[in-house]
């Protein structure tokens, strides 16, 4: 990757969870190919931002690999892409640093992130929690990142990251690149609901495991989920907003195997939910198979895994550490 490339740049930060949801993989991660051809990407397993929740150790360390090992298999091409762990990158700890510095109290404190997360685990309220946000503005600024992939619940911490970043260049112009949230496009797969209630988003902290669908899930796990999943009161096989149940079937349906909604009506004209569930089913199942089988070759081949991720910060390191310099000597640290 070159520095004086044309292309616009990405950043995209992912949680090591090795957890990735069909509903991950068809409003984003199944775009990502067509991304990196129009961009320069770089994407970043965030561990720094993992350890503001409790964590164990061990899992973590899995994880990290496996959302990696994930996002290969789902075609991230590291000799396109840059892919790393951010806690390889120093800089990402020392910028967020100087921005705590550019950060008010208030406005942190507003994040609804934060709210819910301490709501959520109330019993451990760090300052990390707190400071979230500003890391997260670090990793986005330190690569002078023109656009960043992320589902609207981020959109506060977007603009938490533009308003530090305009707020420095006051002091200190024409340091940053004032970065745009791109968000996924209503239709275009961006909302998969759980297959056991299909009135909430498919999310793998559903408390029913039914409801969501693992890219590592067993064929026969995926089977099982989808003929058990909650449909509607009719049995017609048709999209309508009172039918949320199948409109979610015909929709994962479409995405899988491209056909049109349309198409997938005629399909199933005067068939029943019985014909349709397992269908769903195994069109899924094919879709996965080749990710979950990459996904295991990748992770029983450490070695190749640790030269991506070794090469990834190299390059990452690089550029962080231009703008880290930059920063340095504009707040008046003397050179090293
Ligand atoms: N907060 C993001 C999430 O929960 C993860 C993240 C951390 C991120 N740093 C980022 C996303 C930088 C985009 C850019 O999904």
């Amino acid at each position: 990757m070159s520095e004086t490339t044309a292309k616009k740049r990405i950043f995209s930060g992912v949680q090591p969870s090795g957890k990735l949801t069909l509903g991950n993989y068809l409003g984003a991660i199944r775009n990502f190919d067509l991304l990196q051809d129009a961009y320069e990407c770089i994407y970043c397993v965030v561990d720094l931002h993992a350890i503001t929740v409790r964590q164990d150790p061990a899992t973590l360390r899995r994880a990290t690999l496996e959302v990696l090992a994930q996002y290969m298999a789902c075609g991230l091409d590291p000799e396109k892409s840059t892919l790393f762990i951010q806690s390889h990158v120093p800089a990402h700890a020392e910028l967020a640093w100087v921005l705590n510095c550019f950060t008010m109290f208030g406005e942190a404190s507003r994040m609804t992130q934060f709210k819910d997360k301490s709501a959520k685990h109330a019993d451990n309220v760090n300052v990390g929690l707190f400071d979230y946000p500003v890391l997260m503005a670090a990793d986005i600024l330190l690569y002078q990142t023109d656009y960043v992939p992320v589902g609207v619940d981020q959109s506060q911490h977007i603009e938490i990251a533009r308003n530090i970043a305009q707020r420095f260049n006051n002091t200190h112009p024409g340091t940053f690149v004032i970065p745009e949230g791109m968000y996924p496009q209503a239709g275009a797969g961006a909302k998969i609901c759980s297959l056991a209630d299909p009135t909430k988003k498919m999310s793998k902290s559903d408390e029913n495991p039914n409801g969501f669908i693992l890219l590592l899930d067993k064929p026969e796990d995926i089977m099982r989920k989808f003929k058990r999943a909650v449909t509607d009161s009719d049995s017609r096989i048709i999209l309508s907003e009172d039918k949320p149940g199948v409109s979610n079937l015909i929709q994962i349906y479409a995405l899988a195997t491209g056909k049109s909604v349309a198409e997938i009506e005629a399909e199933f004209a005067g068939k029943g939910y019985g014909e349709f569930k397992p269908a769903v089913g195994e069109a899924v199942v094919e879709m996965l198979r080749p990710i979950r089988e990459k996904t295991e070759d990748l992770l029983k081949n450490k070695d190749y895994l640790e030269q991506v991720y070794t090469e990834g910060a190299r390059r990452a390191n690089y550029m962080a550490q231009k703008t880290l310099d930059k920063v340095y000597r504009k707040v008046g640290f003397v050179k090293r």
